[in-house]
């Protein structure tokens, strides 16, 4: 087990493209340790989610997975872990919901972003199996943030409104109520 440090905003490895796991790779020690390595840091940190760079790696492999009740994000609905090396995402219809989103990488700081509502997932499991998937809901919108971070984006590059952010505690204090009401009701429409 393996918990490492997490880069934060300014870090220049955050800001670059990471580069696709060769396959030939991705069975050997390293790009293995790095998954590991990967789960155990989102973990400890309570993250939704966690991309390589954000470990100060290059390499194109992220992790989503919400077990249990997630103590940042109480209201996102569980996702089994999904280890994806070498992602490619497309968005599925027209559909864009507002979240409210916050980034281990972003200490503090939480903002509206626009996602899109359904998106079709390619990409290779640490075993080197092919999965193609349709996602919706915060958990489409997980997977966006984490691919993002993949493109050297994060959200604060698509906070459509600055005036939205603010710290965990004034968000908990000014704008937690409103959203997970909202984000409640969207979520028993779409589903996740
Ligand atoms: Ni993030």
């Amino acid at each position: 087990m393996s918990v490492r440090e997490i880069t934060v905003v300014g870090n220049p490895i955050l800001r670059e493209p990471t580069r696709p796991v060769d396959p030939e790779e991705l069975a050997g020690p390293e790009v293995q340790q790095l998954i590991d390595d990967l789960i155990d840091t989102r973990r400890a940190a309570n993250g939704a989610g966690i991309a390589a760079n954000q470990i100060g790696s290059d390499l194109r492999v992220a992790i989503a997975e919400v077990d249990g009740v997630n103590p940042r994000y109480p209201y996102k609905p569980p996702i089994p872990r999904m280890v994806m090396v070498n992602p490619v995402i497309e968005p599925i219809g027209a559909e864009m919901v507002e979240i409210n989103e916050g980034c281990l990488s972003v200490p503090d700081l939480r903002g509206n972003v626009m996602r899109h509502v359904e998106v079709r997932i390619q990409y290779l499991d640490r075993e080197g199996v092919e999965h193609d998937e349709v996602k919706r809901g915060l958990t489409a919108g997980t997977i966006q943030h984490e691919i993002d971070h993949l493109d050297g984006k994060l959200f604060l590059d698509r906070v459509t409104d600055t005036a939205s952010l603010a710290t965990w505690d004034e968000f908990e204090r000014h704008q937690r109520d409103e959203f997970v009401e909202r984000i409640t009701r969207f979520v028993e429409r779409v589903g996740s």
